[in-house]
């Protein structure tokens, strides 16, 4: 795919650069788009669909590198998953606890839901052994904040670095009733807990110092599990052994990658761009209220419910951004829109500020860092805080070499920079995207006019 303004190389076997030169001509961002479906509820149709009693159907599933790692590691389980396709995909389940042991080590590739996630399943499956692994990235990436709740629970796991990183074994045993009260609020750490629940006896409960997605609590509840929620202090309680029935799971677009157009229509000067279909649960529209601080344009219409879950079409006009705080409680509900908000940061008036996200530092690369140097490079005011960033916008971005650190959410803020940048960004290892976005560029060629 390429235009006059946007064109790809293949570098290095596996491995492209994205070249983006916006001023060859004055642009805008305009039109009507869709996006790929939602990455953390594509994970969850396939997990659940696969150790759900019948037939799973779901439509809409993304299909970046990471829900096909969830598949192959299921169907390596004994799950009946149909091709992948994003109109329906067809999941034909084990039934709880008959996840059967696999007979070669499962691959989770670069997605830390899905071997953070599927730990919870394999350490409640007794009398079987699991071996799990993932790319270099993902065997960088802390295990041990789902390895303890497990072991609190009587798992069996055994990692490297004294068991806190892939490879993991994983010996599956009768586990126990738990209520974890987890440090920090993740949703993986939390629907791993409550995965791992399935199969105990009795209740699990989960408290989480902040509200995370709650994903996984509208859809295990969909396919017939019993939880209590409680608000006030963001605990979930799964009573264990459920039926669980395989269901119609619709899709929605990702807000998450909706983000990176929210902010292109935002800082390109003339832009209107629709996005349809976009997933609006408020536990992920933390970057519609940030964006809304930085007095963007943004409007909701068309609000509607789609299996459960809250959705909407945005629509994206340009106007001058100007800075503001991203702290606290807001954190976890747009942890993964931070790399992009700080492309907006970087064309607000003012000193954008965004603390409280030391997980950035643990996620596909230390987003913190990366996203200092590399938007550094290109001449924005940014540094680097111990768990956040300070952006001062205002000044003229100019094109040159960065890299995505093979960081999918990095490669894709960085092409949204350069639209607004002189001259030509050239992004190398921007094959990145396909994990969460894997038709990014061809998007990004039809919103260019
Ligand atoms: C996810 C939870 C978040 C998020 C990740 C997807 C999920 O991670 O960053 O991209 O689907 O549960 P944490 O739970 O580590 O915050």
């Amino acid at each position: 795919m390429s235009s006059p303004l946007v064109s790809i190389q293949n570098s290095a076997p596996n491995s492209q650069t994205l070249s983006i030169d916006p001023h060859s001509i004055r642009i805008t961002v305009k039109g009507s788009i869709t996006i790929p479906g939602d990455k953390s509820i594509s994970h969850r149709a396939l997990m659940l669909g696969a150790i759900a009693q019948g037939e799973t159907v779901i439509e809409g599933l993304l299909l970046g590198e990471d829900p096909r790692s969830t598949a192959a590691c299921f169907r390596a389980m004994g799950a009946e998953i149909s091709e992948l396709n994003s109109q329906r995909v067809v999941v034909r389940g084990v039934g709880l606890g008959n996840l059967q042991e696999p007979s070669d080590i499962l691959d989770a590739g670069n997605s830390g839901t899905t071997m953070r996630l599927m730990l919870g399943l394999l350490a409640s499956h007794p009398d079987r052994l699991f071996t799990v692994t993932g790319d270099n990235s993902l065997r960088s990436r802390p295990m041990s904040r789902v390895i303890k709740p497990l072991e609190q629970m009587g798992a069996s796991i055994w990692g490297r670095k004294s068991n806190s990183l892939a490879p993991l074994a994983v010996k599956g045993q009768q586990l126990k009733p738990t209520h974890y009260h987890s440090p920090i609020a993740s949703a993986q750490v939390k629907s791993c807990v409550l995965l791992a629940g399935l199969m105990v006896e009795g209740k699990t409960t989960v408290t989480e110092p902040a509200l995370s997605r709650d994903h996984s609590e509208r859809m295990l509840q969909a396919f017939g599990a019993t939880l209590n929620i409680d608000t006030d202090t963001h605990s979930v309680t799964l009573t264990g052994q459920p039926e669980l029935k395989g269901q119609q799971v619709i899709v929605p677009g990702d807000i998450s990658s909706a983000a990176f157009w929210l902010v292109a229509g935002a800082i390109v000067p003339g832009s209107d761009l629709l996005i349809t279909n976009v997933g609006v649960n408020p536990t992920r529209t933390g970057v519609l209220e940030a964006l809304a601080m930085m007095e963007a344009d943004i409007g909701r219409e068309n609000e509607r419910t789609v299996a459960g879950e809250p959705v909407a079409d945005l629509r994206v006009k340009y106007s001058q951004l100007k800075a503001c705080e991203i702290s606290g409680d807001i954190i976890p509900r747009l942890i993964d829109e931070i790399p992009v908000l700080a492309v907006a940061a970087a064309f607000a008036e003012g000193t954008t500020v965004i603390k409280d996200a030391a997980e950035l530092r643990v996620k596909e690369s230390d987003r913190l860092a990366v996203m200092a140097t590399e938007l550094g490079k290109m001449g924005a005011n940014i540094s680097e805080l111990s768990d956040g960033l300070e952006i001062t916008g205002g000044r003229q971005l100019k094109g040159t070499e960065v890299d995505s650190f093979t960081d999918h959410r990095i490669a894709m803020s960085l092409a949204i920079a350069a639209l607004n940048a002189t001259g030509k960004t050239t992004i190398h290892r921007a094959e990145a995207a396909s994990i969460s976005y894997p038709n990014f560029v061809e998007t990004l060629t039809q919103v260019l006019q």
